[in-house]
């Protein structure tokens, strides 16, 4: 395997071992009792002795027979827990002995080649290490989070990983947890060429980016998809936390109108390429700005857009305060207030903890109590043991998006079109607006829709 040129990705910190162990360990002759089978009876023998084959993966149980001049005889081999054909089962002796075929021994050799990454580590870790359950796959990156005890066997690990998985050239480990702004963290190679320029492909979309630059989950392509078929191609997008677009880009695919935004420079340079690269750069606006002051340009820009989208999940739900009382412009022209989707982690025991939790947390930030029955609660996947990810969505509640004469206003002219009393619905949104600020909990209990899937 050539090795590329070092990226310049900044928290590369170590360069893999070039050999991470002796693969002659694996090497070995074995020997198994063969029947010679005639050719043309082969598929009976192996119907009827088939659970006394050799089955081994990844190898054939009929082989040549090299000691048949004629090629009219095939060797097949039998199980290896068998030293002889008197050991046979009653009813597969007797077959045998009813075709009167002859048997030989059938010797072979097994090397690193031949194993499973689950056999290898069998026989390359400590019997009480736990081989890695899983990693993540970018392109030709694997990405594996490795636990302390790993640490003495991470190269090892790696070597194996990128030897048994086709299309892997690099494997990484993460360092720490994700803290930075960005989203992005420190890894080490552990095995295989320093190449973190990727190449993913996602709903029909492709993306092309340094994985060490910026922020990718390969586990979210599910709940990019979900989210992005709930809009239609009229709708405008307001994307705060874009990355490199794997909702923005689906999204313009499918026609919809799209400001996608993020604050990280590079996310915006990969941005910018993606949207040419999957020709979307008429449909997808793209900005490097932060949040708030994105979202301050659009309204200021008079961008109606109908959904927001917000994915970071660590701090999304305290972005909300930058609805509040922004759209009385909005109010004026006609144009109805967006739903939000808001993406966000929680901790609490259950999934009615985590509800609770999210929705408080929300309202809060919203500075108005949510109408619970318009709120969907998503639950998008266990990111740790009593850590959830969900997405919260909800249509942006007037009393927070206008100031309180235009909330008090609009309420009125709601209640009008239902045919109730304007001055109680107004009254009703400035006394949410009070209780939220003092995020009483307990007052929140009406029914909530909630969602769960696993992602
Ligand atoms: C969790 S990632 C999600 C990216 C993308 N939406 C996805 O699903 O893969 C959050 C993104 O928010 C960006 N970000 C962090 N703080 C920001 C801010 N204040 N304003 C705008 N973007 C920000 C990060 O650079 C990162 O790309």
């Amino acid at each position: 395997m050539a090795a590329k040129a070092a990226s310049s990705a900044p928290f590369l910190q170590s360069r893999a071992a070039a050999t991470a162990f002796d693969t002659a360990i694996f090497n070995a002759t074995r020997e198994v009792v063969a029947l010679r089978v005639p050719v043309k009876r082969c598929a009976a023998f192996m119907k009827s002795l088939q659970g006394c084959l050799l089955n081994y993966p990844r190898m054939r149980n009929i082989v040549t027979d090299e000691a048949s001049a004629d090629n009219s005889t095939k060797l097949l081999l039998l199980s290896d827990k068998l030293k002889d054909v008197s050991e046979l089962p009653e009813a597969e002796a007797q077959f045998v002995s009813a075709e009167g075929v002859g048997n030989t021994k059938f010797s072979f050799d097994l090397d690193y080649t031949y194993y499973g990454a689950d056999e290898c580590f069998k026989k390359l870790l400590p019997a009480d290490i736990e081989a890695p359950a899983s990693f993540e796959t970018i392109g030709h990156v694997a990405h594996l989070n490795l636990r302390d005890s790993h640490e003495p066997f991470k190269h090892v690990i790696g070597q194996v990983i990128l030897d048994k998985n086709r299309g892997i050239r690099t494997v990484v480990n993460k360092l720490g947890s994700i803290a930075s702004e960005f989203r992005t963290f420190e890894m080490e190679v552990l095995a295989g060429v320093d190449d973190m320029d990727v190449e993913v492909k996602e709903s029909k979309s492709v993306f092309k980016f340094n994985f060490a630059e910026v922020y990718w989950n390969s586990r979210l392509q599910q709940e990019h998809g979900r989210l992005v078929a709930k809009f239609s191609n009229k709708d405008v997008i307001c994307d705060m936390f874009c990355g490199i677009g794997p909702f923005a880009v689906p999204a313009g695919r499918k026609g919809c109108t799209v400001h996608a935004n993020d604050l990280n420079p590079r996310s915006y340079h990969y941005l910018v390429s993606n949207c040419k690269a999957n020709k979307v750069e008429d449909k997808v606006t793209c900005y490097n700005l932060d949040a708030r002051a994105f979202l301050a340009q659009l309204v200021a820009d008079n961008v109606a857009f109908t959904q927001v989208c917000m994915n970071l999940p660590m701090d999304a739900v305290e972005f909300c305060d930058v609805f509040r009382g922004r759209f009385d412009s909005w109010h004026a022209r006609g144009i109805a207030l967006p739903t939000v989707h808001c993406y966000c982690f929680s901790m609490k025991e259950d999934f009615g903890g985590c509800k609770e939790d999210v929705l408080t947390r929300v309202e809060k930030a919203l500075g108005c109590p949510l109408d619970r029955s318009t709120v969907t609660l998503f639950q998008v996947r266990d990111v740790a043991p009593k850590k959830l990810m969900m997405c919260v969505s909800f249509p942006l509640p007037p009393a927070c998006a206008y100031t309180d004469s235009v909330a008090a206003e609009a309420a009125a002219a709601a209640a009008a079109a239902a045919g109730g009393g304007g001055a109680t619905a107004a009254d009703g949104a400035k006394r949410g607006r009070d209780e939220a600020e003092e995020a009483a909990p307990d007052a929140k209990k009406s029914a909530t829709e909630a969602t769960t899937a696993k992602a």
